[in-house]
């Protein structure tokens, strides 16, 4: 079930910058540090990471708290600029980019959605989700507008601000947001985060769909096995490092890996770091 870590990470450093087959977004070698050097609270928050997300691949990264899920997305979404390594997005060096380049990318390349939907409120449902295809002066294309909208089954609530809806319609308004400009990827920082179950549910398989109808690669956190079960790939990370690769677990395999030992071995390096 679980795939040697070193293994995966040879296999993609081979050849760097290689975008021939299906792997649309890679880190290679990614190291985040914050703080100073001088500074005590410097923190690594990625120890040389290398890894690549497939084509109509749904990647589910899990680890605690603080273990660099969040800033690995970052750095691959070009949010944030790692201290040493690559990051690549369909063959583009996104950890060379100008801000200009970076402002393109994430207008054609990259969907993201955060936990906290990010909507603006003065804009109803439907002008939410056009919106990056606005800014970024890209035509409507009515028919897939139409059928990510079914999809997400917010076919009546087009016209509502994100005032007048539940959680749930709202975080589906940003999937319908991130995906409706066809990226190349979908990076999902806990996009259940902040949802009830039956809403996760409907989300979560928003985003399988996705990516096993619409070949949409997706790379979503998530502290949930439940959610991390939808994926195709659990990656776990610990103390800024990938520990875990399994390709295609079932949620009993992914609740054992943080009933006994990954998860506990990873709270206690922190621990440690503390101390
Ligand atoms: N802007 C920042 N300045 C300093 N340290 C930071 C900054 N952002 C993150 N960190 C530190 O980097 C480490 C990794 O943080 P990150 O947000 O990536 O963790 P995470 O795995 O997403 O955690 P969570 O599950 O709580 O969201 C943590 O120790 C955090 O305190
Ligand atoms: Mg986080």
């Amino acid at each position: 079930m679980s795939k040697d870590v070193t293994e995966t990470a040879a296999d993609s450093s081979a050849d760097e910058n290689n975008h021939d087959g299906d792997v649309v977004a890679r880190a290679v070698d990614l190291v985040k540090i914050y703080g100073d050097v001088s500074d005590e609270t410097q923190v690594s928050a990625l120890d040389h990471v290398t890894v690549g997300f497939k084509r109509g691949e749904m990647t589910a990264i899990m680890g605690p708290s603080g273990s660099g899920k969040s800033t690995l997305m970052h750095c691959m979404a070009g949010l944030d600029k790692p201290t040493s390594g690559k990051v690549f997005v369909e063959g583009l060096e996104v950890s060379a980019m100008n801000q200009r380049q970076l402002t393109d990318l994430r207008r054609n390349q990259i969907g993201f959605i955060f936990q906290s939907f990010n909507l603006v409120p003065t804009l109803s449902a439907e002008e939410n989700i056009v919106l990056p295809l606005q800014i970024a002066k890209k035509p409507i294309d009515r028919e897939w507008l139409d059928e990510v909208v079914r999809v997400v089954g917010l076919q009546d609530r087009l016209s509502h601000r994100p005032s007048q809806l539940s959680g749930g319609q709202q975080q589906r308004v940003a999937c319908a947001r991130a995906i409706v400009s066809r990226p190349s990827v979908i990076f999902a920082d806990e996009p259940t985060g902040n949802l009830d179950s039956k809403s996760s549910s409907q989300v979560l398989q928003f985003l399988q769909d996705s990516a096993r109808k619409h070949g949409q690669t997706i790379v979503m956190v998530t502290h949930d096995p439940r959610a991390a079960s939808y994926a195709d790939r659990v990656l776990v990370l610990a103390d800024g490092k990938i520990t875990r690769d399994m390709a295609h677990p079932t949620y009993e395999q992914i609740f054992d890996v943080f009933s006994n030992g990954d998860a506990a071995e990873a709270e206690d390096g922190e621990g440690e770091d503390e101390q």
